[in-house]
């Protein structure tokens, strides 16, 4: 099969690798069909984690199901599915409480595994023409009729839309609240669309492209353009000088100043002077236990200077981690069925699997225009 392999910083190749196949009975295989490309993807595009050459990235799939283990009982021959980034084997005790995103028999000694991911398990990732899907019952959600008319809307509940209502989740958004969310990347928009949904009464979105900034505004969010690095002021003015009632850190451990220098403490802070007292701070963006190649010394051991004074007098609270994508797909999938919800909007570019290098680069550069990427295996 093809498939999209990393060979180190920078470098990705489509070449043709063994066919992915069944290895457990509780496995199925999936012929992709659409495969995204994420903005976690790039963390180990750039070399910046301990992704080992030679793997397939790939952990925002969708498909149909061309073979199934002995062991599987629900997930049938031709069903189309959509996997969350996360595997998980429902039974242990997190995935017991929902929480497949730590999930402690998958990816032993670790909490949590994933498609085609640096630390999260052996698994090859979905940019590829198959993918071997593990504990299929548990993490196949198959797609309603509607599947290939929608598949580009259905795609995004492998990760971002999930993971975009997770950060509003965390943050403890309800309806009437004022959000301000950092990072107008996929998973940021995201985000801002999970607030709206909720009933948000305000949602602003800091970041300093302008392309994503208008797609901001274009499902009704306030743009907060910090290209010239007032967007704290401004997010302050537009609640009054109180902050905003809740807040989502969607950018990570690779944020930037509004020079393009990276600042790894500057959206925490940020959060921490933008959300009111006693309020709710969701953070879905990827923060790393080390992170070697950081130009900053803390940084270096996955330490940042937070203000925690602030934080403390402010009486606000915190959430972090990967998305339980599983704790949110089905619902989200009804949202997307019943036409309350089209997530494909975030979409820039629908390209065949062989363009992914180009793909890469493009986003990785966050070039003007380049919002979201989807791969079609089959074109
Ligand atoms: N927790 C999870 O389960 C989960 C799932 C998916 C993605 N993620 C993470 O979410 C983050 C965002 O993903 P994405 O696909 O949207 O990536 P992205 O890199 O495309 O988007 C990040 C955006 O943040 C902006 N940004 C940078 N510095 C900023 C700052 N100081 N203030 C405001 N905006 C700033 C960038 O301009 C960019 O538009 C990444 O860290 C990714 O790894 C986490
Ligand atoms: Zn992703
Ligand atoms: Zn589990």
């Amino acid at each position: 099969m093809k498939a999209v392999v990393y060979k180190g910083p920078r470098d990705v190749v489509v070449i043709k690798v063994p066919d992915a196949k069944i290895e457990k009975a509780t496995d199925v295989l999936v012929k992709i069909t659409t495969t995204n490309i994420c903005g976690s993807d790039l963390h180990m595009y750039e070399g910046r984690t301990n992704m080992e050459p030679g793997r397939i990235f790939g952990h925002e799939n969708l498909g149909t199901v061309i073979e199934v283990g002995s062991a599987v009982d629900r997930v049938k021959l031709g069903d189309r599915v959509c996997m969350p980034f996360n595997i998980s084997c429902g039974f242990c005790e997190n995935c017991e409480r929902g929480l497949t995103g730590f999930c402690l028999i998958a990816n032993p000694g670790n909490a949590g595994a994933a498609y085609g991911f640096a630390g999260m398990g052996p698994y090859s990732g979905g940019q590829a023409e198959l993918l071997r899907v593990p504990y299929a019952d548990f993490n196949c959600l198959v797609l309603p009729p509607d599947a290939e008319e929608k598949e580009n809307d259905y795609v995004m509940l492998s990760d971002i839309f999930p993971t975009g209502y997770h950060a509003t989740e965390l943050a403890g958004v309800q309806a009437g609240d004022s959000v301000v969310i950092y990072g107008a990347g996929p998973v940021g928009l995201m985000a801002a669309y999970s607030a709206i949904i909720k009933g948000a009464s305000k949602v602003m979105v800091v970041d300093m492209h302008k392309d994503r900034l208008a797609l901001a505004e274009k499902i009704g969010a306030i743009a907060v353009d910090d290209s010239d690095g007032s967007g704290v002021e401004q997010v302050m003015a537009l609640t009054a000088g109180q902050g905003a009632d809740r807040g989502c850190e969607c950018v990570g451990y690779q944020c930037c100043d509004h020079k393009g220098h990276e600042v790894p403490n500057l959206t925490m802070n940020n959060l921490v002077k933008t959300v009111r007292p006693t309020g709710g701070i969701g953070v879905v963006g990827v923060f790393v236990p080390e992170d070697p190649h950081a130009k900053d010394k803390l940084a270096k051991q996955g330490q940042i200077a937070f203000d925690f004074g602030q934080f403390w007098i402010k009486g606000q609270h915190i959430g972090t981690g990967q998305a339980n994508v599983k704790a949110y797909n089905r619902k989200l999938c009804k949202l997307i069925a019943e036409g309350k919800a089209k997530p494909s909007f975030i979409i820039s570019h629908e390209l065949p699997l062989d363009r992914a290098a180009e793909a890469y680069e493009n986003f990785d550069a966050r070039k003007e225009g380049w919002t979201k990427v989807v791969l079609k295996p089959g074109h």
